[in-house]
């Protein structure tokens, strides 16, 4: 049977890719309130401004290619049995040849409607992939109602934490790239990793970690992951 990987990623794993992170200097949220663009509150007061944030982010994933951490990142599966709980909306893990993804705050490629259920019994049947088209209001659902972006807007449960959870307390090694840690209930999964298991993270900056199993490979997610796939091989 082959170890169970279980590698949790944030906005930096795409940022050699061209995407911007959220709080680095220069960042999404530099540019634009995330209680306006990206929180349930937000959607209610103003969905046409929701949408429109949303459909810029869909429309950047058209041309954005993977880049060498998300290829090391699918190229784990070749020996080891990986699972990939990201916390990014970008498809450039599939992209990339992961096989499983987990999406903790949703997709930019997918809409579902505003009053429909969604929660981790739920089986997304009334999710549509937009693939990079712009979705606008007015655009209804087939049940009638508006569409929504398919993304856990702050002030929303995470349905799929509980699975992320599963995950990483089967993981015999835990990755961590490119995330500030600083959002919850992903910033905390790591706690749940076995006391015996190893976790690497890849992030240039310091971060707000203090646990003895952890390694920091203070690098970029690409130079990282090749640190990572070394020290991989020698073990
Ligand atoms: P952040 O923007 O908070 O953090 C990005 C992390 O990437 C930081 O730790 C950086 O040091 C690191 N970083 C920057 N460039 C890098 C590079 N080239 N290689 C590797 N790491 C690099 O993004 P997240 O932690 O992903 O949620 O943010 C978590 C959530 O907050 C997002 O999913 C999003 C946001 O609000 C929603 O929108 C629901």
């Amino acid at each position: 049977m082959k170890d169970k990987i279980a590698v949790l990623t944030g906005a930096g794993v795409s940022a050699e890719s061209g995407l911007g992170t959220y709080r680095d200097n220069g960042g999404l949220w530099d540019n634009y309130d995330p209680m306006e663009v990206a929180s349930i509150e937000g959607w209610y007061r103003n969905r046409k401004l929701v949408l429109d944030f949303y459909n810029m982010q869909r429309a950047k994933l058209r041309d954005a290619q993977p880049n060498a951490a998300h290829l090391a990142i699918a190229a784990l599966e070749d020996k080891y049995d990986v699972t990939v709980i990201t916390q990014n909306v970008d498809n450039l893990h599939e992209k990339a040849g992961s096989t499983r993804v987990i999406h903790l705050h949703g997709e930019a490629t997918k809409v579902r409607p505003e009053n429909g259920v969604y929660d981790e019994s739920y089986s997304e049947r009334e999710v549509i992939d937009v693939g990079y088209e712009p979705v606008n209001l007015g655009d209804k659902a087939p049940n009638g109602s508006q569409l929504r972006p398919h993304i856990v807007f702050f002030g929303e449960a995470v349905p799929k934490i509980e699975r992320a959870i599963d995950i990483v307390s089967a993981a015999d090694l835990l990755l961590i790239v490119g995330t500030s840690m600083q959002v919850y209930p992903a910033a905390g999964l790591y706690r749940y990793a076995d006391p015996k298991t190893p976790i690497y993270v890849v992030d240039p900056a310091d971060l707000p970690l203090h646990d003895p199993r952890i390694t920091h490979i203070k690098d970029v997610a690409t130079k990282g992951m090749e640190k990572f796939t070394k020290i991989l091989e020698e073990r």
